[in-house]
């Protein structure tokens, strides 16, 4: 096949509109603490500055037409953290949807909450609930957000279920496939990752999208998450629309649109 005839254009990796904006990118918004402490603040503080550049990020996915942005909120291990701390994420992660959500709804984003959402309080849980019902018929930006999420977990769950339903005879052994297991995972209904940021300087995915991240391009800045803006989502994405992704292929196959 010639190099100008790409077979399908929609798993046509060398073609510009394909390859060179990701179409879901996932965060690790890493550093709030650090830049709270630069800054003599209480690590709250650096948090709450935090919220302010998931709101610019919004903006800016919206006006390049990226689809999807999953940002990691809150970990399953960082229940770790002195209670204190916990208490007041959790706090300000309640404020921030409920005074955003309308916002959000307006702008047409959907909402979509991923992680084990029953360690969460009830206010908590009926707030996440209803985001995600008023924004449920939206068709702009979709935000994911990771919260008391693990990729241990996800992984986990999907299996359970795989385990049950080979338990009760619905599936049989045979049927457990990679495929298969996807489809209980939290974001089977949508993209895999193109993209993923980690900001705050540490190379480590710290239990993230584990499956979900198997061919995503990695991209780390020593950038603290308040300090990431437009300037900086730029230079992630100019680094991605340089990356040749060959998914096992050779780099050869892929400039040929094999
Ligand atoms: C990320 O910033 C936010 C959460 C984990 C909730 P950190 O709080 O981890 O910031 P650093 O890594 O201590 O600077
Ligand atoms: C990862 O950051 C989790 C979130 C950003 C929500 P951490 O700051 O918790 O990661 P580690 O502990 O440094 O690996
Ligand atoms: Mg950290």
């Amino acid at each position: 096949m010639s190099a100008q005839m790409p077979a399908d254009k929609s798993t046509d990796t060398n073609n510009p509109a394909t390859q060179k904006l990701p179409r879901h990118v996932a965060i690790i918004m890493d550093g709030n603490g650090r830049w709270a402490l630069k800054r003599y603040l209480p690590r709250v503080a650096g948090h709450k500055a935090g919220v302010e550049t998931v709101r610019g990020a919004l903006q800016f996915c919206a006006s390049k037409g990226i689809e999807v942005l999953t940002l990691f909120a809150f970990s399953s291990e960082n229940w770790r953290r002195p209670e204190k701390e916990v208490g007041l994420l959790m706090e300000l992660f309640m404020t921030a949807l409920g005074r955003e959500v309308k916002k959000l709804h307006k702008n047409n984003i959907k909402v979509k909450i991923i992680g084990e959402k029953s360690a969460f309080n009830t206010r908590l849980q009926k707030s996440i609930h209803d985001a995600e019902m008023l924004t449920k018929d939206n068709d702009g930006l979709v935000l994911v957000i990771a919260a008391n999420y693990g990729g241990r977990w996800d992984i986990a769950q999907a299996t359970k279920i795989i385990a049950s339903q080979a338990a009760s005879g619905e599936i049989s052994l045979s049927d457990v496939t990679p495929e298969l297991l996807q489809t209980h995972l939290s974001l089977h209904d949508l993209p895999e990752p193109d993209l993923f940021i980690r900001t705050g300087g540490e190379k480590r995915i710290s239990n993230f999208l584990l499956w979900q991240l198997a061919y995503t391009e990695l991209y780390f800045t020593d950038t603290l998450w308040p300090d990431f803006n437009d300037d900086a989502f730029e230079d992630a994405l100019s680094s991605f629309a340089g990356r040749q992704r060959r998914f096992g292929r050779t780099g050869e196959q892929v400039l040929d649109g094999a």
